[in-house]
C-alpha cells in the first residue's frame, strides 16, 4: 500500500485579509494531513500564498503602498491566521520567494523548448476578481456573479500555450483514473469541459502594463500569467527537480481547491505538467461554496465574509474547526453563521462531549480516589467495547470516501452511546454501595477508554481540545495505537485533581452579528391584516395566555423504575413543590437536572404515569435526530417566575 502523503491547500491571493472561506480549505486540508500522520502515512503538507498577478497588483496600488511591503503584510496575516487554528502545515510557500521564481522559469523554459510556446495577440474579456479571460456567456447583468466589477476588453499581445494539443491525453487520462477528480460531480464536471475544444492558453502579460510578476526567461518584456507561476508551488516547494521532498513526496500530491478554480486545476495545471515532462499529481479533492448570511458566495469583494479570528476568539480554534468540518458534506455548497456555531457548539461538544468528561472524571475523583482500576467485563459492557474498537476502520473508510462530516458524526454517535451507557449503569449510585465498587470501576473504566478512543479520532478535527480532554482524564497523547483493541487505558494511573470544562456552554442568544438576526416571517400575521379573519392553524393571544409557563427549581431527580425514557423530577415552584414525570432519560442524568432552572407548563391537569401522579410538563426542544434540548432560564432567575 502506498504509504505517502502530500496535501496542499491553494495558495492564497493576498489582495485582502483571509476569510472563512480560506479557513474552510486549509481546515480540511489539516484534518487530512492530521488524520494521515496519525494514521502511519509519510505526510507533508503544503500552504502558502498567490503573491503577483494584476489583482494583488492593483490592491497594493489603491492601499499606496508597494507590491513587495503589501504583499509581506499581508501574507502575514494568512501566516498567523493558520497559527490561530492550529494549522499544522510543513512548509509555506510564497510566490515572490527566490526558491519559487527559479522553478517557474526552468518549468517555462521547458515547455517554449518542447515548442509549445507561441505568440498572438489576443483580444478578450478579462475578470481581474478571478484572474481569466472569461466569455459573454458566463455573464450576469454585464459581469461574473463573483465579481464586484464588470470584466475589462483587453487587445494585447501574449504568448500562449499549446493547451489543446493536449486535450485528447487530458480526457483519457481522466477516463483511465476515475479518482484523479473528486467528488465525482467535479470529475463529470472536467469531462464536461473537454467536450468543448479548449483553445490555448495565454500565459503572459505585456510587463508595461503588469509589471508585477515573473518575467519569461526569453523576453523579459512579458511577465509570466499568475496562474501559470501559481500553480508550480506545489513543486517548487517540494524542491523541483531534483529535492528529496519532491523525490518522496510529488507523486502523492493531492491538492484540495474550491470548485472556483476547478478549470485551473483540472485542465491548466496537469497539461503544462504535460508539456513540461513532469510526471502528474495524484488526484484533486475539490469542496464547495460556503454562503455567508446572504445566501451568496463568501468573499472579500461581496462584503458578506466572516473573519476566522474573530470567530476562534469566540468559540476556540478547535469549534470553530469541527463546526466547519461537520456544518457542510464536503463537496457541496452550504450556509455557515455564527448561530449555527454556537448550537453545534453546545449540542455536541457541551452536552455530549464535554458533559461526559466532566461527570466521569467527578466520579473518579470523588469514588476511585482519581484512579482506574483493572475492569471486570460484563455483558452489559459488550455494546460499548465492541462499537469502540470498531470506529477506526469505519472512519477510514469515510475519510476515503471524503465524508468528513459522517465521520465526525460517527464519532459523536458513539459519544452519544458512551452516555446511554453512562446512565443506564447509574455509577452514582454503585457509588453508594461499597459491594458494588468494582462494577463501579469498571463502569468508570470502559468510559474513559471509549472516551481515549473517540478523543484520538476527533484529535485530526480538534488537536488542542483532544489533548485537554486526555489530561483531563489521565491519558497519554493522541496516537491511533491500540485503537482495534479494548484496554489501551493504563490501570492505576493517577488523573488530576481538577481540570476545566472542555466545552463551557456558549450563550446562543447574545451578541449575534446583527446581520444574522432576521426578522421572523410575519406570514400568518399579514394574512390576518390582509382578510380581516384567521388563518388556519394560528392561535390567539388569549389562546396562548391560558398556557400557563413557570420556572421551577429541580430539587431532586430519579429513574422511574423499570422505565428506560422517564423521570421523575421533584420541582420547586415559587413556594410550592410538585412532582413531573418526564420522558428525558434516555438525554439526561437524574444527578445533571439538580439545581437546574426549567420552564414548565404550570397548569396542566394532572396525569397518573407508572402509578406516579405527574402534575405538569417540562419544556424542551427536539431535533430530527432526536438530540433533545431543555428549556432552560438562567440560574439566577427566581422559580416560580412567568414565562411568557
Ligand atoms: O484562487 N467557500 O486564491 P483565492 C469555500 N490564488 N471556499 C472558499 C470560499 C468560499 N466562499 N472563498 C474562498 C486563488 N475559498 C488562487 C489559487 S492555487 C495554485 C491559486 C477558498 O484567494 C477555496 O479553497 O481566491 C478557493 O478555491 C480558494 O479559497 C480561492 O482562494
Ligand atoms: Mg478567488
Amino acid at each position: 500500500m502506498d504509504n505517502t502523503f502530500y496535501v496542499t491547500t491553494p495558495i492564497y491571493y493576498v489582495n485582502a485579509e483571509p476569510h472563512l472561506g480560506h479557513a474552510y480549505t486549509t481546515i480540511i486540508s489539516d484534518f487530512l494531513a492530521r488524520w494521515h500522520r496519525l494514521d502511519g502515512h509519510r505526510t507533508y503538507f503544503l500552504t502558502g500564498t498567490d503573491e503577483h498577478g494584476e489583482k494583488v497588483f492593483e490592491a497594493a496600488t489603491a492601499a499606496g503602498t508597494d507590491p513587495q511591503s503589501f504583499t509581506d503584510r499581508i501574507s502575514e496575516r494568512f501566516h498567523s491566521a493558520w497559527e490561530r487554528l492550529d494549522i499544522s502545515n510543513d512548509d509555506f510557500i510564497r510566490t515572490t520567494e527566490r526558491r519559487h521564481k527559479q522553478v517557474v522559469r526552468q518549468v517555462l523554459q521547458r515547455v517554449h523548448d518542447a515548442g509549445d510556446i507561441y505568440q498572438a495577440e489576443y483580444e478578450g474579456l478579462y475578470s481581474v476578481g478571478q484572474e481569466r479571460f472569461v466569455t459573454e456567456k458566463e455573464l450576469v447583468d454585464g459581469k461574473l456573479p463573483e465579481d464586484a466589477a464588470p470584466p475589462e476588453r483587453r487587445r494585447e499581445v501574449n504568448y500562449f500555450f499549446r493547451m489543446e494539443k493536449y486535450q485528447p491525453w487530458l480526457i483519457d487520462h481522466l477516463e483511465r483514473h476515475p479518482d484523479f477528480v473528486r467528488p465525482a460531480a467535479y470529475r463529470r464536471e472536467v469531462l464536461g469541459m473537454l467536450r468543448e475544444p479548449l483553445g490555448d492558453l495565454s500565459i503572459s502579460r505585456p510587463r508595461e502594463r503588469v509589471p508585477w510578476g515573473i518575467p519569461l526567461p526569453w523576453d523579459a518584456g512579458h511577465v509570466t500569467y499568475v496562474w501559470f507561476d501559481a500553480l508550480i508551488n506545489y513543486a517548487s516547494a517540494l524542491g523541483f527537480p531534483d529535492g528529496e521532498l519532491y523525490r518522496r513526496f510529488w507523486t502523492s500530491a493531492r491538492h484540495l481547491i474550491g470548485k472556483d478554480i476547478l478549470k485551473a486545476h483540472a485542465v491548466f495545471w496537469p497539461t503544462m505538467l504535460k508539456a513540461a515532462g513532469i510526471p502528474l499529481y495524484r488526484g484533486l479533492v475539490v469542496g464547495g461554496y460556503l454562503f455567508g448570511h446572504d445566501g451568496r458566495k463568501m468573499s472579500k469583494s461581496l462584503g458578506n465574509a466572516m473573519d476566522p479570528f474573530e470567530m476562534a476568539q469566540r468559540f476556540g480554534p478547535d469549534a470553530l474547526r469541527y463546526y466547519l468540518l461537520r456544518a457542510v458534506p464536503y463537496g457541496s455548497d452550504g450556509k455557515v453563521g455564527v448561530a449555527a456555531l454556537a448550537e453545534r457548539y453546545n449540542a455536541d461538544l457541551a452536552n455530549d462531549l464535554g458533559n461526559l468528561v466532566s461527570r466521569t472524571r467527578t466520579l473518579i475523583v470523588k469514588h476511585l480516589e482519581r484512579r482506574l482500576e483493572a475492569p471486570r467485563q460484563t455483558a452489559a459492557d459488550q455494546p460499548v467495547i465492541r462499537a469502540g474498537v470498531e470506529l477506526l476502520g469505519t472512519l477510514r473508510g469515510q475519510i476515503r470516501d471524503l465524508k468528513f462530516n459522517a465521520a465526525l458524526e460517527e464519532v459523536l454517535q458513539y459519544v452519544r452511546s458512551l452516555n446511554r451507557y453512562f446512565n443506564d449503569q447509574e455509577p452514582w449510585r454503585l457509588a453508594r454501595e461499597p459491594e458494588s465498587r468494582a462494577r463501579l470501576a469498571t463502569v468508570l473504566y470502559n468510559v474513559v477508554e471509549g472516551v481515549r478512543i473517540a478523543s484520538a479520532l476527533l484529535a485530526p478535527a480538534m488537536p488542542g481540545k483532544a489533548r485537554e480532554i486526555r489530561a483531563a482524564l489521565g491519558l497519554g497523547p493522541v496516537t491511533f495505537g491500540d485503537l482495534e483493541r479494548w484496554g489501551g487505558t493504563e490501570v492505576g494511573g493517577t488523573m488530576p485533581a481538577s481540570a476545566p470544562a472542555p466545552f463551557p456552554r456558549v450563550d446562543t442568544r447574545a451578541r449575534r452579528a446583527p446581520s444574522e438576526t432576521r426578522p421572523e416571517p410575519k406570514k400568518e400575521q399579514e394574512k390576518e391584516n390582509e382578510e380581516g379573519q384567521v388563518a388556519e392553524g394560528t392561535i390567539t393571544i388569549d389562546d396562548f395566555a391560558r398556557v400557563k409557563l413557570q420556572v421551577a427549581e429541580v430539587v431532586a431527580a430519579e429513574k422511574v423504575p423499570k422505565t428506560d425514557k422517564l423521570l421523575k423530577l421533584s420541582l420547586r415552584v415559587g413556594d410550592a413543590e410538585r412532582t413531573v414525570v418526564s420522558g428525558i432519560a434516555e438525554h439526561y442524568a437524574a444527578e445533571d437536572l439538580v439545581g437546574r432552572k426549567l420552564v414548565v407548563v404550570a397548569n396542566l391537569k394532572p396525569a397518573k404515569l407508572r402509578g406516579i401522579t405527574s402534575e405538569g410538563m417540562i419544556l424542551a426542544a427536539e431535533d430530527d435526530a432526536g438530540q433533545l434540548a431543555l428549556a432552560e432560564v438562567p440560574g439566577e432567575f427566581p422559580s416560580g417566575a412567568t414565562v411568557r
